[in-house]
């Protein structure tokens, strides 16, 4: 990883959020304060010596584009910086970011051991495209330690998990799957898209690949896709291999934006952390509402795991409402400030109906199997004011019919 920092205070012994809010690009000679864009497609060499040293790798540098660009190459330094990894690679999306780690690392006839509760089109990757090449998964339920362990065969290459889980926020144990994945040599994947670093390291409890939507909280403000992935070196080299001549790379006006989003991602995430938390309060106290979770309610089923391995508890609210799908899209529909929108970890506050958008495909027993129920809201809580997202809310309960 390029060290692009140039801060003249930097000190290795600053506290890491304050290493990533000064680390940026070489100045050039205008000596701009924030990172100029630097649109362009390829970059130009000294002379045929520099071009061949480059090419082999023998001095950094950028080349072209798809393999590096300096507004790329900061906002992965700062996230890597973030997560206590050593090295990353940046991708043009969430999802892309997941994809690319599978086939940077997979080889046909390899295996997959993942939690069941896992992101919509990450589920279809493992289901339907996968496949293709030949690798096989194994779901296993969020809670089942021992099935994790069971799952794993001679051929299962890594385990992957979302924690906490979308949408259900399902909790799992970082540090006993980690333990589970060096006892048989396999490599732990976490998405951590839900907590970002701010919330929770994976790697400290043993994680070896992180991966993120960056399209979430690290934007956080609903206007560029991006993924990354994180990890050591060794295993980067590999994912980044497999990515320069496939080409799944984020534009530089999207990690230009997204480089720049990281330096407020600590004090957005307390607000989100805080405001959500609220909110479950609220909603856990009133009577059209049942199974309200959010990490950092005292009645999650997995409080104490979250109070052990998270430092807050992040921005998402899933509740149900009494009189399954009618009754949720009602809701949905009497909401006024809150936007009905498929994204999450904006400053707006956002309302999902899982099962009549994302997961309508599933049957009624599938979405329950993971934790869906026809009933289940899901609320990104934003950075209004926390009265405002709550006055917006009970409203829209009050005017559902009893008869629910
Ligand atoms: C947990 C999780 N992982 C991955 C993704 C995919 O991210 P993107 O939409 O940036 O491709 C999402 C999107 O919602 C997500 O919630």
């Amino acid at each position: 990883m390029p060290n692009y920092n140039q801060n003249k205070n930097h000190s290795s012994a600053m506290r890491k959020a304050t290493q990533a809010i000064r680390t940026q690009a070489k100045r050039s000679e205008f000596q701009e304060h924030a990172v100029p864009l630097y649109l362009t497609s390829s970059y130009v060499f000294e002379d045929a010596e520099e071009m061949r040293a480059k090419f082999a790798n023998e001095i950094e540098g950028p080349i072209y584009s798809r393999y590096s660009n300096p507004n790329v190459s900061e906002f992965i330094d700062k996230l890597a910086l973030l997560e206590e990894a050593e090295s990353g690679w940046a991708t043009a999306s969430g999802m892309s970011a997941v994809f690319t780690t599978f086939a940077g690392l997979l080889n046909a006839g390899e295996h997959i051991v993942a939690c069941k509760s896992v992101f919509g089109s990450t589920h279809k990757l493992f289901t339907e495209i996968l496949p293709k090449w030949h690798i096989s998964h194994t779901y296993v339920p969020y809670n089942d330690y021992e099935g994790f362990e069971k799952a794993i065969q001679n051929n299962t290459k890594l385990l992957y998990i979302e924690t906490p889980s979308n949408p259900g926020l399902d909790i799992l144990d970082l540090e006993k799957l980690a333990a589970i994945c060096k006892r048989h040599e396999i490599l732990f994947v976490v998405d951590n898209c839900f907590a970002t670093p701010i919330i929770q390291q994976p790697i400290r409890f043993g994680a070896d690949i992180v991966i993120h939507s960056a399209t979430k909280y690290i934007d956080g403000q609903g206007r560029t896709l991006g993924g990354a992935i994180l990890g050591r070196s060794e295993i980067i080299a590999k994912i980044a291999e497999f990515a320069r001549h496939s080409g799944p790379c984020i534009s530089p006006f999207n990690a230009w934006v997204l480089s720049k989003s990281i330096e407020t991602l600590a004090m957005r995430m307390e607000y989100h952390s805080n405001n959500a938390l609220f909110i479950a309060q609220q909603l856990k106290n009133h009577s059209a509402t049942k199974n309200v979770k959010h990490p950092f309610l005292n009645c999650h089923p997995e409080f104490e795991l979250a109070q052990k391995q998270m430092r807050m508890g992040g921005g998402i609210v899933t509740f149900e409402v009494n009189g399954g799908l009618a009754a949720g899209k009602q809701f949905l529909d009497n909401l006024k400030l809150f936007s009905l929108s498929a994204n999450l970890g904006d400053t707006r506050s956002i309302a999902t109906h899982p099962a009549s958008t994302t997961h309508a495909k599933l049957q009624p027993e599938e979405r329950a199997s993971v934790g869906i129920s026809d009933g289940l809201i899901r609320l990104s809580i934003g950075l209004e004011d926390k009265l405002d997202i709550w006055e917006d809310i009970l409203q829209a309960l009050d005017m559902l019919p009893d008869s629910y």
